[in-house]
């Protein structure tokens, strides 16, 4: 396909969602949050009592998902379930339901659906190596992780929510780890993906960094 990709790959808390939709509105472009679709996988297994090891079982089920990403709300069998997938436990299960390679290979079709005109900005660990590996602009986001707990926890004391910043970290280098050593599409940058460490970056100027690629090359 020539209809344009901007892949935008990193780990957890990164803030590539964010850079990734503002790049695709910009653009007018689509946008595809791949993370969604594995936490709705974890959250769908919950539901039908399938456990989050059980490739087999929700392989199958992830096959016969209805999911739809309506005025910015994620919606599974029509049910609103933007919170529910959001949650911590949720983001534990999405990165052990992304280990099975009979998951993602469920999951490929859906996401190449997503390439329509006039282009498409897609985030996740495997846009630019596996689901649209002739992307036209790739880009490897990331920050330290001391930077990107401290993100998310000020999120979450936004929202008036409990937070621990300890833990937190905890948690973000332990979905990192899962995620990079895994051996199905482990995140990693790939060797046509520019990096762009956005530790020191304003989320305007990550997307104006963005834009200058992707300008470049579409
Ligand atoms: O991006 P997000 O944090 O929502 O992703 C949740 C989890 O889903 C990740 O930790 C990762 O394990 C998995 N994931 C993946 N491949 C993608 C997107 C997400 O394996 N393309």
């Amino acid at each position: 396909s020539s209809i344009p990709v901007i892949a935008i790959d990193g780990p957890s808390a990164s803030g590539k969602g964010t850079v990734a939709q503002l790049v695709a509105q910009r653009l007018g472009y689509h946008y595809l949050d791949s993370g969604a679709l594995y936490r709705i996988v974890a959250l769908a297994g919950k539901q039908a009592s399938i456990a989050w090891n059980d490739e087999a079982a929700l392989a199958a089920m992830a096959a016969g998902l209805k999911i739809r990403f309506e005025n910015g709300e994620i919606l599974l069998d029509g049910q609103i379930v933007s919170e529910a997938v959001r949650s911590e436990d949720m983001s534990r299960g999405a990165s052990e339901v992304a280990v099975h390679p009979g998951v993602r290979r469920a999951l490929l079709d859906l996401q190449h659906d997503f390439r329509q005109a006039p282009g498409l900005v897609a985030d996740g660990r495997d846009m630019g190596s596996v689901v649209f590996p002739d992307a036209q602009a790739k880009v490897f986001l990331t920050a330290s992780a001391a930077v990107r707990a401290e993100r998310r926890y000020k999120q979450l004391i936004g929202k008036g929510n409990h937070a621990n910043l300890a833990q937190i970290l905890a948690d973000i280098e332990s979905r990192d780890a899962r995620d990079m050593q895994r051996s199905a599409a482990p995140l990693r940058q790939c060797e046509d993906a520019i990096l762009l460490d956005t530790s020191e970056l304003t989320i305007d100027q990550a997307v104006e960094t963005v834009l200058q690629h992707a300008s470049k090359t579409i």
